[in-house]
């Protein structure tokens, strides 16, 4: 059995994978991954998809409540997708949840956002499309 993927979203921070078996990038190209990787939440990385410590230096401030939040894999391979100028894609058998466990999301895929814009943290709200956001 393989281990399980984790997401966990960052208080005002990248999203830390780990435990993925595929990431994509915009043109579907398999992009090189570790076993812990982290992906830029704020849209202002140097490299994306990956994060570069920028949040910092831009204020990035996620609205999800404060401390971390897991997105464990309950069956299947994880596929990540950064869509080209767009959010990540993210697909499984995924249950969503924040620290009380609550779930956030059925959705398969679902799709988070990556642009730093997103009114409605950790997910797309299509805000990217009004900012311009670029995978550059
Ligand atoms: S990627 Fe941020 S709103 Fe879509």
């Amino acid at each position: 059995m393989s281990e399980k993927a984790k997401v966990e979203i960052m208080d005002d921070g990248p999203l830390i994978v780990s435990g993925l078996k595929s990431l994509e990038d915009g043109e579907g190209r398999e992009l090189a991954i570790k076993k812990k990787i982290a992906l830029c939440r704020c849209g202002a990385s140097g490299n994306k998809p990956f994060c570069d410590g920028s949040h910092r230096g831009a204020g990035f401030k996620s609205s999800l409540s404060p401390g971390e939040s897991s997105v464990p894999v309950k069956e299947g391979d994880m596929v990540i997708r950064s869509l080209k100028n767009g959010p990540y894609e993210v697909c499984g058998d995924i249950e969503l949840c924040v620290e009380d466990d609550s779930e956030l999301s059925g959705d398969d895929p679902y799709y988070l956002c990556r642009c730093g814009a997103s009114e409605n943290k950790p997910f797309c709200d299509g805000s990217h499309k009004r900012i311009g956001f670029t995978d550059k």
